[in-house]
């Protein structure tokens, strides 16, 4: 049973009225949303905008939404009605898991969130800073923790090191106690790896992988991760400890075919292969995810390269995330970011910086 909002107020929203290209994203009002009794409303500060975001909206990965749909699954807010969740009102929360599985997004002034997928964001954090890390961050826990079962004192390989999903990867197998050799491409993103803390690294500009991890893991990597979506599994299999993983969770935007698989050797030397999508996450696995990232935050802030919008440019945003996954010139650095609120459709503060 919904609770009572004033009759006929709307709210400003991104959003799509079906799935479709990044051109049929609308700003625009929304009738306000009615929380249902396990829900808090959340007038929202903040959200981002993820790749994954872009195949939602446009169907390439399929799961149930409600239409139109409110675009985005990370926001950072405060509580404008706790409901029965027992928060105060204006308490800063954030939450990752909105816009798929049925639920309504993230990019709208008011948002309501379902309590258990609702956590407190630690004093002193800047929402932007976290908001952008939200995604990435839970995607590196629940991926090395609960799917590739990452223990201390194993090895970890990251190919795409420098790279959102990649960054959180590192940080948190060494706080793991885990050995990560990290892969970039060029010194730049190579320096930044070995600055997050990777103990060894790989321009893989440079060099071929698979032969490149010969010399820092002679007997093989205990667990493989590729996120640039342009790993081979196969290959990763060649370069695999016994009982080694590979974990898959990039690529869906890439060509398909061109991976072979030995079979033969994967089962005799006891390895496996782990797809993993976080959208399937538990909302126990979340929640775990959730407390790694509030001991991180106030730390060291996981901090993500940002560029920051209004919400009013929530279709320029996934249109220059969709040209980053093709691999082509983008404007705007590091992870997007739409700002939510009275300055939602002010400019961008910070120029757009050319990428490739
Ligand atoms: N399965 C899941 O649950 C899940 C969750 C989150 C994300 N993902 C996926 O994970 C992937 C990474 O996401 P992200 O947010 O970390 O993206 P990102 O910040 O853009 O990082 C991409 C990384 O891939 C590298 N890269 C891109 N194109 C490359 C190429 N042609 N050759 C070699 N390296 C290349 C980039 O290197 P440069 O900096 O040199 O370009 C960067 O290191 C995406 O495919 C995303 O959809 C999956």
């Amino acid at each position: 049973m919904g609770r009572s909002t004033k009759e006929g107020t709307t709210i400003r929203a991104a959003y799509v009225e079906q799935r479709g290209p990044a051109s049929s994203i609308r700003y625009g009002e929304l009738p306000d949303p009615v929380p249902a009794s396990d829900e808090v409303l959340v007038r929202v500060t903040a959200t981002a905008v993820n790749r994954v975001d872009t195949f939602v909206r446009s169907g390439a990965y399929h799961t149930p939404i409600p239409l139109p749909l409110v675009l985005g699954r990370d926001l950072v807010g405060e509580v404008a009605d706790p409901g029965a969740s027992g928060l105060a009102p204006g308490t800063r929360v954030w939450s990752n898991s909105l816009g798929y599985g049925g639920r309504q997004g993230a990019s709208a002034e008011l948002v309501c969130v379902p309590a258990d997928r609702l956590y407190r964001l630690p004093d002193g954090v800047d929402p932007f800073d976290a908001v952008a890390v939200l995604h990435p961050a839970a995607t590196a826990y629940t991926g090395l923790v609960h799917h590739a079962r990452m223990r201390s004192l194993e090895t970890l390989f990251v190919a795409g090191g420098n790279g959102a999903v990649g960054t959180c990867l590192i940080r948190m197998a060494k706080d793991l106690g885990v050995r990560v050799i990290a892969a970039a491409r060029g010194p730049r993103n190579t320096e930044y790896c070995a600055r997050l803390g990777a103990d060894e690294v790989i321009d893989s500009a440079a060099a071929d992988l698979v032969t490149a991890l010969r010399g820092p893991a002679p007997r093989g990597v205990d667990v493989y991760c590729d996120t640039t979506g342009r790993g081979n599994v196969g290959s990763a299999v060649d370069a695999l400890a016994d009982r080694g993983r590979v974990l898959v969770m990039a690529g869906l935007a890439s060509a398909p075919g061109g991976d072979s698989l030995d079979v033969g050797r994967l089962y005799i030397h006891d390895q496996s292969v782990v797809g993993f999508a976080i959208s399937l996450a538990t909302t126990t696995e979340l929640a775990e995810a959730a407390a790694w990232i509030n001991r991180r935050l106030p730390r060291d802030g996981l901090r993500l390269d940002t560029t920051i919008l209004p919400l009013a440019q929530a279709r320029e945003a996934h249109e220059d995330t969709e040209a980053a996954t093709r691999g082509e010139a983008h404007r705007y650095r590091g992870r997007v970011v739409l700002r939510v609120g009275p300055s939602a459709e002010e400019p961008a503060d910070q120029p757009g910086v050319s990428c490739t």
